[in-house]
């Protein structure tokens, strides 16, 4: 596998490029590795039935051949999915696969699968893997189609729903799993909209919707909730000036856009038709990432982890505070009331996937000092190290928070939540995620029980390799 050209070698140790997100922790692997029988220390609950994926940057150095790497951006490295199988109390396999857009093919030398495009827009997801109606997609947002993926995490090619899909797709949805919908907002930088997406149970694309929106707007993440999908329209927009000055990720802090949240009735709506939209302004921030959403009498609640303004996608720059937060937006008074949960700097939450759009007591989040530096300010100072790198678990009805610790060197990831059994309770299970081990220089995935949350993991089981730092995963349990 490649090396960066610009990478040198000093007393044996690979000095890459000072692009921080090609260093430590974030620093790409080099291997498609498969490995089987993998080393287990603890006991892996024997009904803990599936696989656990994640996706993430992996720069090839091709992303553009005139800004190797991706242009730097942490963002826009060729997907990689990591993937651990676990199977009647054993871990049957790790495999780690580089999403194949039609660039990787080249790279690797392998013909590309082939498939439909969105402008032209081909890119290796790199975001969000999910499965859907028995479908993996590696997920992206801005333009490009998801990617399928067999279970083995070899790509099957780029996915449009049958045809149906009139852009390019979403990196996060929201699954109800009550009516078995799957929502997703699209946006993309040549429509004066957003997209309202909805497919079936079945994986059918039932209805889209434009939902005007001027600036072109940074969506990355939204709410659903049982009567409505929460819209974020925040001030960071697609900047014609951040293209002149040679961004590959153009979206930047424009302070003449109005920050809103909107709600959008999920009843009544027609195909291309959104039906109306309540606008509520709320004080100019940025919001990556959404915890969940549920109706609380005539109002709704969201919680998320809310950037102080001003925020600079295409710099990764802010000053922060960076913090969980609980808006409830009541139609009836027209207002947006924030209030803080934790003013820790964390990102990644995460509810219970079986209950999105419901109540929910329990989230988890994950304090990440290089994900904190990395993303809020290059030179930003985290000086706090005592929760550099964790996982919070937090009671939301008690007001409570536990935090289960890794070290300073053990970069901890996204966690993810596996129900004990199809028919456990919100809390009863695990807490899955994949941690560095610093003695081993290779990543574990950590299998902690949820209502024993700082005591030692149930189980860790060491994966051969390193696994860069990167976004969001699923527990696909077996079905
Ligand atoms: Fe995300």
């Amino acid at each position: 596998m490649m090396l960066g050209k610009g990478s040198e070698s000093k007393g044996g140790i690979a000095m890459p490029d000072q692009n921080p997100f090609l260093a430590g922790s974030f620093a790409p692997v080099e291997e498609e590795i498969t490995a089987f029988g993998l080393p287990v220390t603890g006991t892996l609950p024997p009904d803990l039935n599936g696989c656990y994926l994640r996706n993430g940057p992996n720069p090839m150095g091709l992303e553009d051949p005139g800004a190797r790497w991706g242009d730097g951006h942490w963002f826009l490295g060729s997907g990689m999915v990591h993937g651990v199988r676990l199977r009647d109390g054993r871990a049957e396999w790790y495999r780690n696969r580089w999403v194949r857009s039609r660039q990787v093919s080249t790279a690797l030398g392998e013909k590309w699968p082939g498939g439909p495009t969105h402008d032209d827009a081909d890119f290796a997801a790199n975001t969000h893997i999910i499965r859907h109606a028995g479908r993996v997609l590696a997920t992206v947002e801005a333009g490009p189609l998801p990617y399928q993926l067999t279970d083995d995490l070899a790509t099957v090619g780029p996915y449009d729903f049958d045809g149906k899909l009139p852009g390019g797709y979403a990196a996060h949805t929201k699954l109800d799993r009550r009516t078995g919908e799957l929502h997703a907002i699209a946006y993309y930088w040549a429509w004066d909209y957003v997209q309202h997406i909805v497919v079936d149970g079945a994986g059918r694309l039932s209805r889209t919707a434009n939902i005007p929106a001027p600036d072109g707007p940074m969506m990355h993440d939204f709410a659903l909730t049982d009567r409505y999908v929460v819209l974020f329209d925040l001030p960071v927009t697609f900047s014609m000036d951040a293209v002149a000055a040679g961004r590959k990720l153009p979206y930047t802090w424009n302070a003449a856009h109005q920050a809103r949240v909107g709600l959008l009735p999920r009843a009544g709506q027609h195909p291309g038709q959104p039906g109306a939209v309540r606008w509520f302004e709320v004080e100019p921030c940025w919001v990556f990432h959404t915890l969940n959403a549920y109706d609380d009498g005539d109002r709704v609640v969201v919680d998320l982890v809310r950037y102080g303004a001003p925020y600079d996608v295409s710099t990764l720059d802010g000053k922060g505070p960076l913090t969980l937060e609980r808006w409830t937006i009541d139609p009836g008074r027209g207002t947006v009331s924030p209030r803080g949960l934790d003013d820790r700097a964390q990102e990644f939450p995460r509810v219970d996937d079986r209950i999105v759009g419901q109540p929910h007591r329990y989230g988890s989040s994950a304090v990440i000092g290089e994900v904190s530096r990395g993303t809020m300010s290059l030179s930003g100072d985290f000086a706090d190290g005592a929760f550099a790198n964790a996982l919070l678990k937090h009671d939301l009805a008690a007001g409570t928070n536990e935090a289960h610790e890794f070290g300073r060197d053990a970069t901890a990831g996204e966690a993810v939540f596996a129900p004990a059994s199809a028919g456990a309770g919100e809390d009863d299970g695990y807490v899955l995620a994949f941690i560095h081990n610093p003695d081993r220089g290779a990543a574990d995935l950590v299998v902690l029980a949820a209502q024993d949350f700082t005591g030692e993991p149930v189980a860790r089981v060491h994966l051969p390799a390193r696994i860069p730092l990167g976004f969001h995963g699923s527990w696909m349990p077996d079905e």
